[in-house]
């Protein structure tokens, strides 16, 4: 995994600019899916889960997921829509008070808010999970292995970790790049205004990924990759979003292999 360099150095804890920004982004996180390129990852995932779901044997609420970066909750109601338990945890308080009073009646379904130096913190890693999501998350860290090596571990024998990241390997995402670096484009070009905002988010990206750094780098935490698929294009590039120099983002889905010798 690369760090892509930004122009300004990155700074951690809680009042850092990247969980400024999402604090900020929390009351209209769930609007976003309202978009045709959200709208995709979310039944990508889901279909996912699903085909995942129908092959446990376990029933209900007995399965357990974890939603790690959950935002304000959009996984955490679908996955529980299905019947089964989830844990959403996140760092920013906005994002987890949004998913809380969205989803405050349902059953089976509990948030963690992650602070620096809680005495709370951490109270998800007490259990074991079937079902692991990490969606578009990894790119605003400091430390993506550090937080795949940690959830690997939260895994259950035979439990499957599903991540979406930013592909760094399509030219619709070097191009976005060359245009957020280049204020003559985005100012003017139709469509790439939103690259000239402040608090536009790749000014929060700390790096994008390739699926062979990713599958290479999980190879040593047991987890076996069993499907890579690209996705997210404008319109006219469509059609070709599944191929890897194209689809700006990927999804991922490992296994957690035990090898017992
Ligand atoms: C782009 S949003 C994605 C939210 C949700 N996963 C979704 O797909 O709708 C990224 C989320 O990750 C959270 N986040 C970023 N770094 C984190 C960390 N180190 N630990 C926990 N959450 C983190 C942010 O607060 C934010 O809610």
């Amino acid at each position: 995994m690369t760090a892509r360099p930004s122009s300004l150095p990155v700074q951690v804890g809680q009042n850092a600019p990247i969980d400024l920004f999402f604090e900020k982004e929390a009351p209209g996180w769930t609007n976003r899916y309202l978009s045709r390129t959200y709208q995709q990852r979310r039944n990508l995932v889901l279909s996912v889960v699903f085909e995942e779901l129908s092959k446990t044997r376990k029933k209900g609420a007995e399965y357990r997921a974890l939603d790690f970066g959950c935002g304000a909750g959009v996984f955490v109601g679908a996955l529980s829509t299905m019947g089964i338990s989830v844990t959403g945890v996140d760092r920013s308080r906005a994002m987890i008070e949004a998913a809380q009073s969205r989803l405050r009646a349902r059953s089976h379904t509990e948030f963690e808010l992650l602070r620096d130096g809680s005495r709370n913190d951490g109270a998800y890693r007490q259990r074991s999970y079937d079902l692991v999501l990490c969606l578009s998350v990894l790119e605003f860290v400091v430390s993506p292995e550090e937080i795949i090596a940690q959830l690997a571990a939260l895994l259950a024998a035979d439990g499957l970790l599903i991540l979406t990241v930013p592909n760094r390997n399509s030219y619709l995402r070097r191009f976005e790049r060359f245009a957020f670096d280049h204020s003559s484009f985005n100012r003017w070009l139709p469509g790439l205004n939103h690259l000239a905002l402040q608090d536009c988010y790749l000014r929060h990206q700390t790096q994008q990924f390739t699926a062979e750094e990713l599958v290479h780098s999980t190879k040593r935490l047991g987890l076996e990759v069993e499907q890579h698929r690209f996705h997210v294009a404008p319109t006219l590039c469509a059609p070709i979003e599944k191929l890897e120099k194209v689809g700006m983002m990927m999804l991922l889905s490992f296994r957690k292999r035990i090898h017992t010798g």
